[in-house]
């Protein structure tokens, strides 16, 4: 399966570098487009490198291959994605301007296009390419919008390209609909957790050593992120306790931000009355410092030794009183991927464990893909590599089929 990524030329082109190695990871071939403008900022031989394939930015290069390039590689690719994009790409897509390779691809595929542009803050907000944005829209381009930050030109504002995650991820999602339309369109306008309450943990703990060192983990809080927005698009009401994160939390979620073990046990205890969906998918320390220091600790000539004292364990203390509750556990695991999972689903007491092996290149932390396996009482699924977003929706589909098992059985 064949992606095109396009290069413009702005300074975020160095960020294309980190989406192409995202999308190869996914497992698909990637054939990199620049403008000639693009290669002023990263040389075509850095993209050619990492794709193994030839980079393309001449309309009229000299070549031995008969075909027409533009229209082979149009009618070859899934998807197009634009990343950075930048206001003159934007421009020329919304009038059809065909001018070089990477504006004539665009007007000669058919298959989906997802952009991300990148710019100053008064381009980005400028009329023309606001209109732009909303033609393309309108056109079903997709967007993954430029982030507020500090910009290259020294400006604060809207206008900086996307986390490249957050572009996979959305190209991840555009590939799965487009393979396995079935399997996507299955939950599409599915309102099956309508009047459920479903609180959902996400993230890493951070357990303070003192007021500038702590313990945590390399949890991103993506997945229990996507179980938030699924759970949100299926008709639920979500709450979602989340540690320290650098993603945004749905706007629809009511969300409680928390740090330690402690504060995400206080968070889960308030919110558990009304929940009758609860999913952990936080990575909790199991262990926090003895003594949280007030002063920073000053170092000396000798070794320090902390000393560490388990954490409350959340998932077992909400399962000894779940009583008709569904009850969903994550297992993060580097071997015994599925024995551990199940030791888990019977020391805790929840019906359902979704285990990964997060020794896996597209799986566990920071990655927008994830391979896991849902283990319950009485059945072990195990799914292949998809987005966060479709597990998520996999995970949801489990947690209706126990909750009908067990309105049955009552
Ligand atoms: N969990 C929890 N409270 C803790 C530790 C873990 O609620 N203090 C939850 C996690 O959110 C996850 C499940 O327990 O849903 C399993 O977490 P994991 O870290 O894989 O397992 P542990 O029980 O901590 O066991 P181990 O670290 O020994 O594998």
């Amino acid at each position: 399966m064949k992606v095109a990524l396009g290069v413009t030329g702005c300074i975020g082109a160095y960020k294309a570098v980190e989406v192409l190695r995202g999308l190869q990871k996914t497992g698909v071939s990637v054939e990199v487009v620049m403008t000639r403008n693009a290669a002023n900022f990263v040389a075509p031989r850095t993209f050619q490198a990492i794709s193994g394939n030839p980079v393309v930015s001449e309309m009229f290069a000299p070549t031995d291959d008969p075909q027409i390039k533009h229209i082979s590689l149009a009618q070859e690719i899934e998807l197009l994605v634009i990343a950075p994009a930048t206001a003159n790409i934007l421009a020329k897509m919304a009038h059809g301007i065909a001018d070089d390779f990477l504006s004539t691809l665009y007007i000669s595929t058919t298959a989906p296009v997802l952009v991300a542009p990148a710019m100053n803050a008064e381009m980005w907000r400028h009329p023309a390419t606001q209109v732009n944005v909303r033609i393309l829209r309108e056109r079903g381009v997709e967007f993954v919008d430029p982030e507020d930050g500090y910009l290259a030109c020294q400006t604060v504002g809207p206008g900086r390209l996307a986390e490249s995650a957050k572009v996979v991820e959305r190209a991840v999602g555009i590939i799965g609909e487009r393979i396995s339309p079935a399997s996507s369109r299955r939950n599409a306008g599915t309102r099956d957790l309508l009047g459920e309450r479903v609180l959902i943990t996400a993230g890493p703990t951070y357990e303070a050593i003192d007021p500038v060192r702590g313990i945590t983990n390399r949890s991103s809080g993506r997945m229990g992120y996507a179980v938030a927005d699924a759970a949100l698009d299926r008709g639920a009401e979500v709450t979602l306790v989340t540690g320290p994160v650098r993603l945004d939390p749905p706007a629809r979620a009511n969300t409680v931000r928390v740090r330690s073990a402690a504060e995400m046990l206080e968070a889960v205890r308030a919110g558990m009355t009304n929940t009758t969906v609860f999913v952990m998918a936080a990575a909790v320390a199991d262990y926090r410092p003895v003594q949280s220091n007030n002063q920073k600790i000053k170092k000396n000539a000798g070794n320090l030794v902390l000393e560490l004292e388990r954490t409350e364990d959340i998932l077992a203390e909400v399962c000894r009183t779940k009583g008709d509750r569904i009850v969903v556990g994550f297992a993060a695991e580097t071997e015994n991927v599925i024995v551990n999972a199940r030791a888990k689903l019977v020391a805790k007491g929840c019906d359902l464990i979704v285990a990964n092996d997060v020794s896996a290149d597209d799986a566990g932390f920071d990655v927008p893909t994830n391979i896991v396996t849902l283990v319950s009482v009485d059945e072990t699924t195990e799914l292949p590599l998809m987005s966060k977003r479709e597990a998520a929706d996999r995970i949801l589909n489990e947690i209706v089929k126990l909750q009908k098992a067990s309105s049955a059985v009552a």
